[in-house]
């Protein structure tokens, strides 16, 4: 009798820990924006809040004289609520977080997400100390600066496609050591200068630089391909040649046709 109570009870007891488990599972939620979080001025930028399947409600939140205050609400289950935000401007510039609601509670808050709004300053002028082509494993020294605005920071960003990969911020002067670098390091690069009081709202974006990493060692191997190749076609060549010289050779004494004249 008493190992059939023992399972009864487990059945009802354990049953009940796995129930209040899942109840308790609350995965933090994360906060992204696509196309990115360096929107230019007037352009739509789109927040994603990921939650679980079973939350129902989600919440979005800015930074407004460092306190949180809810932007929006979205009720629905589903696992990831979108918000939109149609017009980028210095007002939804700034710092969001999320959270999602389940069952009867809230879950934790996400990380933080900062949004930012550019083109409100003029562009301000990217240029390299040295040249734009370096080699693997060098520095290349980017400087960003304004003849009319005194900035106190400087962000760089590489453009791949639409995406922002890289985003530093500079001291006063604006300079950006990069390095030791790779061939990834290769492409476009724009830099924003903006105040320090106003972290949010940005310049526009300076012209593009276009930086090039090459490494001289794989233009030498490629050259060595390129040499090979060329051997490679010229003895398939020769080989082609003398299969046709075979070939011919077989076929004369089949043919009632005297040779065909002599080449000359
Ligand atoms: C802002 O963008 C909208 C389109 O999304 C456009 O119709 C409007 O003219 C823009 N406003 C300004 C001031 O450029
Ligand atoms: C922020 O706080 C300051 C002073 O504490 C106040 O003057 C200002 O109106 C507040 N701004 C907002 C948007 O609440
Ligand atoms: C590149 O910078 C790093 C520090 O960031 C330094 O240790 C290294 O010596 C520099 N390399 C060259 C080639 O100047
Ligand atoms: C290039 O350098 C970056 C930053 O140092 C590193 O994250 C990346 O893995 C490197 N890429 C290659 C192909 O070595
Ligand atoms: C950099 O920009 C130029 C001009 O827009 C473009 O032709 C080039 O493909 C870009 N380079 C890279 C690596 O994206």
């Amino acid at each position: 009798m008493a190992p059939r109570n023992t399972t009864l009870f487990c059945l009802v007891f354990c049953l009940g820990q796995k129930i209040e488990a899942q109840e308790g599972h609350f995965p933090i939620p994360t906060i992204s924006a696509t196309p990115g979080f360096v929107i230019p001025w007037n352009e739509s930028v789109k927040i994603l809040c990921w939650g679980t399947p079973e939350s129902y409600l989600y919440q979005l939140e800015i930074m407004r004289n460092s306190t949180y205050e809810v932007v929006e609400e979205k009720l629905r289950f589903q696992k990831a609520a979108e918000f939109i935000i149609n017009h980028m401007d210095t007002n939804t510039a700034g710092r969001y977080r999320c959270r999602y609601k389940k069952q009867y509670s809230w879950s934790e808050y996400s990380e933080a997400l900062e949004l930012v709004v550019t083109g409100l300053y003029d562009k301000p002028f990217l240029f390299a100390d040295e040249g734009l082509v370096v080699r693997p494993g060098e520095n290349i020294s980017l400087q960003c600066s304004s003849a009319h605005m005194a900035f106190d920071r400087y962000s760089l960003s590489s453009e791949g496609g639409a995406a922002l990969s890289l985003h530093q911020n500079g001291r006063r002067q604006g300079a950006f050591i990069l390095g030791p670098v790779n061939l990834s390091f290769s492409g476009n690069y724009t830099c924003y200068g903006w105040y320090s009081g106003s972290p949010y709202v940005w310049s526009a974006p300076s012209d593009a630089l276009e930086l090039v990493v090459t490494d001289t060692t794989n233009q030498g191997s490629a050259m060595e391909n390129a040499i090979r190749m060329g051997v490679a076609g010229l003895v398939l060549v020769v080989l082609l040649a003398i299969l046709a010289e075979h070939w011919h050779g077989h076929q004369t004494p089949h043919t009632d046709q005297p040779d065909v004249p002599e080449r000359s």
